[in-house]
């Protein structure tokens, strides 16, 4: 196996770690789920979060100031937060923010209760293919369950994405 197919298979094997991203413009807020993400400076500290083009939050998140990226761990609500976020779309009407529990976080930015969550400015947006990185600069957060077990793409299992890319 050499070349696309080795990244292919190696990709989907490596278990990333599952992460909601959350953001909002005027009354409109958006959220969903993102198997796309990491650290990328130490120094300013930044996160880039990828958003594909298809979904609703990425449209909102275009105009948006601040996103809000919740790290998800390995307990039954969080997985709940995952479902919720990952197999339903606001583009089917769908108000996912009516559907559990959050508070409103910088920016007015919703914040889902109980997670752990960094957030901040989009400093940057970059062009990478059919999702769209954006790098925030991460200045408020919370991180009281930290020291719980995270939750990776591995321990999922199927969900249908609410908007197949
Ligand atoms: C395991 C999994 C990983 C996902 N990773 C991403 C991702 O990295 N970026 C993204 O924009 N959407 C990702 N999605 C898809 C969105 O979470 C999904 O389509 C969601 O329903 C979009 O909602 P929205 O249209 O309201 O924004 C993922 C979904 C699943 C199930």
């Amino acid at each position: 196996m050499a070349g696309i197919d080795a990244f292919e298979r190696l990709a989907e094997a490596v278990s990333t770690p599952m992460v909601i991203v959350t953001t909002r413009v005027e009354d409109e807020t958006s959220g969903c789920l993102v198997g796309f993400s990491t650290r990328c400076s130490v120094d300013p500290p930044r996160y880039l979060a990828g958003l594909s083009r298809v979904n609703r939050t990425y449209e909102v998140a275009r105009q948006a100031p601040i996103l809000v990226v919740h790290l998800l761990h390995d307990s039954d609500r969080d997985r709940e937060l995952a479902r919720l976020f990952g197999e339903e779309t606001a583009k089917d009407g769908v108000d996912k923010f009516a559907r559990c529990e959050w508070d409103l976080g910088p920016g007015a930015v919703p914040v889902l209760r109980g997670c752990d969550w960094f957030g901040g400015p989009v400093v940057e947006r970059v062009d990478i293919g059919d999702h769209v990185g954006f790098v925030i600069s991460p200045e408020q957060g919370d991180a009281s369950r930290a020291d719980e077990p995270f939750l990776g793409s591995a321990d999922l299992g199927e969900l249908d994405p609410g908007n197949p890319t």
